[in-house]
């Protein structure tokens, strides 16, 4: 069901009320509705239509932390939304431009216009300004461009293969001449990864004996590994890198929910391969904005990437659409629809 609230003039909005301890439960949210907030001069509202949903809020749910500020409690969880201006009381805006903003899990925001982004609602529908267009395509760009580096005729592994930046990744990948292998969860995904997608091969890592499997899709080894997931993926990659290979770490969602007693990989191989080993955060890189929207809007159009969304319908979906993120239930890029236009 859409959420009614534009119509009805309430601000309804998903609280967070409470620490997780290991993967959120639906207690750990509040559904709470306030009137609609007034934007005062120098301000715009913005109506949202779409929440982007993303694992890495789950690492700021457990207070300030080395990847940010921990998210307040009784606040609305923090997020991007993509929406429209319905009041504009800065001249920079107008009514009915469509912006990305960081309004978090509510029906309307307040802003000054700072770290908005505009959306042109031309190109693609809104949602895509937070998925292939936005900060997922974004990521698999810099990531794979700038941090993997790879050369036609490399193997390079994506894993959450068939996720917003995975399937990004290794498509950018496979534009680039390489021999791509997906790791997903389950047939279904697999399946998605290499007919729709394109990819050389997918391995099912929910399946038994991944490290057999993996080996035998990658028979000339790994040039680029980029990390998505950590935990068993990351041990059934570690022993297959060819000399001088690279790892993309973009994130590790596997050990999200808890981060006590972890332990590393084996050191030896990143001697011995001379491997390359860099992490990154979207957030360093916004120079490199202008070249990836150049580059995506016109795959995107050309139909050369390809790219899902799987959306819940209604703001009170919004915590289990975020649980079933973090289990590894969705498939494509997580949304949350409040409103249709
Ligand atoms: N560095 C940055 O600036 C940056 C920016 C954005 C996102 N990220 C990171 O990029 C990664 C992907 O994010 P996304 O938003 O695109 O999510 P996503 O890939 O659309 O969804 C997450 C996927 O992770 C997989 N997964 C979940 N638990 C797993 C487990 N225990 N073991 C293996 N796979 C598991 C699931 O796929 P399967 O069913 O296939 O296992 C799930 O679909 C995350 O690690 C995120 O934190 C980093």
């Amino acid at each position: 069901m859409v959420d009614q609230s534009a119509s009805a003039a309430v601000n309804r909005q998903i609280v967070f009320s409470s620490i997780p301890d290991g993967l959120p439960t639906l207690d750990n949210f509040t559904l709470v509705e306030s009137p609609v907030p007034e934007p005062q001069d120098g301000q715009i509202r913005v109506r949202h239509l779409f929440l982007g949903l993303s694992p890495s809020a789950r690492l700021r749910m457990a207070g300030d932390s080395d990847y940010g500020a921990g998210m307040p409690l009784g606040k609305p969880v923090q997020g991007q939304a993509v929406g429209v201006v319905d009041i504009s009381r800065n001249p920079a805006f107008q009514p009915g431009d469509h912006l990305v903003v960081n309004g978090g899990w509510q029906s309307y925001s307040v802003t000054s216009g700072r770290g908005a982004t505009r959306v042109d609602a031309d190109l693609a529908p809104p949602s895509c300004a937070l998925g292939l267009l936005g900060t997922s395509g974004m990521t698999a760009y810099v990531g794979m461009l700038d941090i993997g580096l790879p050369k036609a005729g490399e193997t390079v592994v994506v894993s959450a293969a068939s996720g917003s930046v995975g399937s990004v990744a290794g498509q950018i990948a496979k534009l680039k001449g390489c021999r791509v292998v997906g790791v997903a969860g389950g047939a279904e995904k697999c399946d998605y990864v290499t007919k729709t997608l394109g990819f050389d091969a997918c391995v099912d890592h929910r399946a038994p004996g991944l490290p057999q499997r993996l080996a035998a899709a990658c028979p000339e080894g790994i040039d680029i590994y980029f990390e998505n997931v950590g935990g068993a993926v990351r041990s059934a990659v570690w022993p297959l890198f060819n000399d001088f290979g690279r790892v993309v770490l973009c994130g590790m969602i596997s050990d999200y929910q808890n981060r006590e007693g972890l332990t590393g990989p084996d050191w030896f191989p990143i001697l011995t391969h001379r491997l390359t080993i860099r992490g990154f955060l979207l957030r360093d890189h916004a120079d490199r904005r202008d070249a990836f929207l150049a580059d995506m809007a016109d795959w995107y159009r050309s139909g050369m990437v390809r790219y899902r969304e799987d959306v819940a319908d209604g703001l009170e979906q919004a915590p289990a659409a975020f649980i079933r993120l973090l289990r590894g239930d969705n498939f494509g890029k997580t949304l949350v629809r409040l409103a249709d236009g």
